[in-house]
């Protein structure tokens, strides 16, 4: 931890300040012109969730999309959620009380980490891109470890584009809002890092101009 700005990595810009992680899901409403609401709901429907899917959701906020996922299953499907951050701790904790089968787990997920148990399904929403690659590597293979053979691995984040080709006005609005490693985590190509951690099978779902993709891929059979 950086004892300057209280932050792991302090040129990333998933670790929030405290006044972003309280009301991030209006500043998310806000800052789209409230088209999020719609993107989430559409990019959530595609992970096709099945009712008895145990799901674990890296990095996870506040619960908003913990919760879109609950309603996909019954009652022998799970959710863990994990993230670092406290405030995002209290807010999952009160948005998702209503669900007896999803639960918060403190837990930086930078770090290796070991759970019980093994999952369906793996997502991870505009976290990974925030990271120094190094970095992603370990959280690339926590996710391997943790995701049953023939499971399902979502990242929903910044599509690979060129920023030089952008609009000029939202690469004005990219390279204000983002940090450095996410003008890194556009450059390269998603499909061949994971398929150096034998996921296969991809499928590539595209918002928003196609700058956002959730991009599915699946473990092979084996745990090897
Ligand atoms: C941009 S927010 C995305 C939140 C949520 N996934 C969503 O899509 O609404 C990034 C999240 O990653 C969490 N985070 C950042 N670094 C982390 C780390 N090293 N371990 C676990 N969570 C982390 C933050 O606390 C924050 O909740």
């Amino acid at each position: 931890m950086n004892s300057k700005t209280d932050k792991i990595y302090p040129d990333s810009g998933v670790e929030l300040s405290p006044f972003t992680a309280k009301n991030y899901d209006q500043v998310l409403n806000i800052a789209s012109f409230g088209l999020y609401r719609g993107f989430i709901h559409q990019a959530i429907k595609s992970m096709d969730i099945k009712p008895n899917d145990k799901i674990l959701d890296l990095g996870c906020g506040t619960g908003r999309n913990a919760c879109l996922m609950a309603k996909y299953l019954n009652d022998n499907g799970k959710i863990i959620g994990m993230d670092v951050s406290s405030i995002m701790e209290q807010q999952f904790n009160k948005k998702c009380a209503k669900y007896p089968h999803i639960k918060f787990i403190k837990q930086r997920i930078d770090l290796p980490f070991s759970s019980a148990e093994q999952f369906d399904k793996i997502f991870i929403s505009f976290v990974i891109h925030g990271f120094p690659h190094e970095v992603r590597q370990t959280v690339l293979k926590n996710i391997f470890a943790h995701l049953k053979p023939g499971g399902t691995f979502s990242i929903l984040d910044f599509a690979e584009f060129d920023l030089n080709a952008m609009p000029s006005l939202y690469r004005f609005v990219f390279k204000k809002v983002e940090c450095k490693y996410a003008f890194d985590f556009i450059a390269r190509d998603w499909k061949q890092i994971l398929n150096s951690y034998q996921f296969t099978e991809f499928e590539e779902i595209f918002f928003l101009k196609k700058y956002i993709r959730l991009l599915k891929a699946k473990k092979s059979n084996s745990n090897g």
